[in-house]
């Protein structure tokens, strides 16, 4: 174990811990964008910066990355910390101005318009770069049907060739992670819409044989099917007629 502050609070933690980890259990607020507790951390969208003092120098780290480590002094809420996260929201805000999380977050932080909004790459989407959807994607699904393309100002999450959706099982996982509803799922009578930042494409649903209902995506089941060596007629009737 290795004891830190947090905030003037002394905690102990297992030196794998983060300091985000650490302050997320006690309850100490930390903002974040690209973190989730079901995919590795990549550091995306720094919003989650606090300020570290080790051996008597002060610096600012992401507290989603950052390990905790014996005598380290952190906080996380101190002036130098909100002039950064503000900062952050600006820029956040000039990329993603319609998304209403980031308006929350701006609202949160006192921050009313961005410097930033000219410049080149705001393409108007709600997309943040956080790199959530394909890791999930990648990491719990395991099929990298999308992933984050491109460099610089051009970079963007796409299909391959922006519109082959082979790979994808329309299991909607990245929508359903991504922090800013940049991806929408829509299920209708019998497809399922998955519309990505550039791309967008229809999946068949599953008809239930018994009570008629579109009850999965045919993609998914037939995934699914296969990682269990299961048989495709196995999912020929919907969870509610299969009892
Ligand atoms: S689409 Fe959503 S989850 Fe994916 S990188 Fe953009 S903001 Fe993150
Ligand atoms: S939550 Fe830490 S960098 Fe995004």
């Amino acid at each position: 174990m290795v004891k830190l502050t947090i905030n003037g609070r002394v905690f102990q933690a297992q030196p794998c811990d983060t300091v985000l980890a650490v302050a997320q259990k006690a309850g100490i607020n930390i903002p974040t964008l690209c973190h989730s507790e079901a995919v590795h951390d990549y550091g995306a969208c720094r919003i989650c910066l606090v300020e570290v003092e080790r051996r008597g120098r002060k610096r600012l780290v992401t507290a989603c990355l950052y390990p905790v480590e014996e005598g380290l002094s952190v906080t996380t809420d101190s002036e130098r910390v909100t002039k950064v996260r503000q900062i952050v929201i600006e820029l956040l805000l000039a990329r993603t101005p319609t998304s209403e999380e980031i308006l929350a977050l701006a609202e949160r932080y006192d921050v009313t318009e961005s410097r930033f909004s000219d410049m080149e790459g705001n393409n108007g989407d709600k997309c943040i770069l956080c790199g959530l959807c394909t890791r999930v994607c990648s990491d719990v699904v395991g099929v990298n049907a999308i992933s984050l393309v491109n460099r610089g100002t051009k970079r963007e999450v796409a299909l391959p060739f922006y519109d082959d959706e082979t790979a994808c099982i329309a299991c909607g996982s990245c929508a359903y992670i991504c922090p800013t509803s940049a991806i929408t799922l829509t299920d209708s009578a019998d497809c399922r819409t998955i519309t990505w930042p550039n791309s967008k494409a229809d999946f068949p649903m599953k008809e239930c044989s018994s009570c008629g209902t579109h009850y999965a995506p045919v993609k998914q089941l037939q995934y699914m099917a296969e990682k269990a060596h299961l048989s495709i007629s196995e999912f020929d009737y919907c969870p509610d007629c299969r009892h």
